[in-house]
């Protein structure tokens, strides 16, 4: 845990085997991207644990029985583009018919300013749970701006999922959003003077889409 009381730090010790991995400069671009989905895939399971259920009745070869689901339709997810696509895949694991919307954002690189340059989300997300995911937290300022374009069209049950974070990151999306859950594998020590995290994994974009 840390000082901020909406913030989640994983401490699994099998997150932690592959982040290592993920960290690696020699790691090829197939095994980041399927390490990405898989840390995903155990960070949803956790950041999952109060969505919303209904009761529904159902039958076994013996009776009927009160049980419950997550409702239909209730979650949606939406990465920022690009490198958050590499996380949607790791919560349809757990959450195949979560509709997708996408919100992309660019960080200027010499002001560090993100710039939303795209827009697109489901029908009806306003009432839904919905999880905002980007793998890199750095100065937190393209999640801040993806949680207001969330808030300013209604969404008001959103948790950010992220993998790497830097303590700015999080300062900042606690004093711009302390009603949003935030749940990060893994805290790194600082940013560097070009906005980049240390240690981290480089540019999460580029490693998992084989850009430079
Ligand atoms: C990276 C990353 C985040 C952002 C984090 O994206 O995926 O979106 O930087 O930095 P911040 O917290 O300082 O805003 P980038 O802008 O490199 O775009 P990309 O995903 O297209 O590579
Ligand atoms: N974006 C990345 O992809 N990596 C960082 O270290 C910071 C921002």
């Amino acid at each position: 845990m840390t000082n901020f009381p909406n913030v989640f730090i994983f401490d699994h010790p099998l997150i932690k085997h592959k982040v290592s991995i993920l960290r690696d400069k020699n790691t090829s671009m197939k095994e980041f991207r399927e390490l990405v989905e898989e840390i995903t895939t155990i960070m949803t399971y956790e950041s999952m644990k109060d969505v919303e259920l209904v009761p529904v009745e159902v039958e076994t070869p013996l009776e009927k029985t009160l049980q419950y689901r997550v409702a239909d339709d209730s979650v949606a997810i939406v990465p920022i583009l690009r490198a958050g696509l590499g996380m949607v895949n790791g919560v349809h694991r757990v959450f195949p018919t979560a509709k997708v919307g996408h919100i992309g954002m660019y960080r200027d690189e010499e002001t560090l300013e993100p710039q939303e340059y795209y827009c697109k989300l489901p029908d009806g997300i306003a009432d839904k749970t919905v999880f905002l995911v980007d793998p890199m937290l750095a100065t937190g300022g393209s999640a801040c701006d993806a949680i207001a374009a969330l808030k300013a069209r209604g969404c008001k049950k959103i948790k950010f999922m992220a993998i790497i974070a830097a303590p700015e990151g999080i300062e900042k999306l606690y004093h711009e959003h302390p009603d949003v859950p935030v749940y990060v594998s893994t805290l790194d020590r600082c940013l560097n003077e070009n906005g980049y995290i240390l240690p981290g994994l480089g540019d999460a974009g580029d490693r998992l889409f084989g850009t430079k």
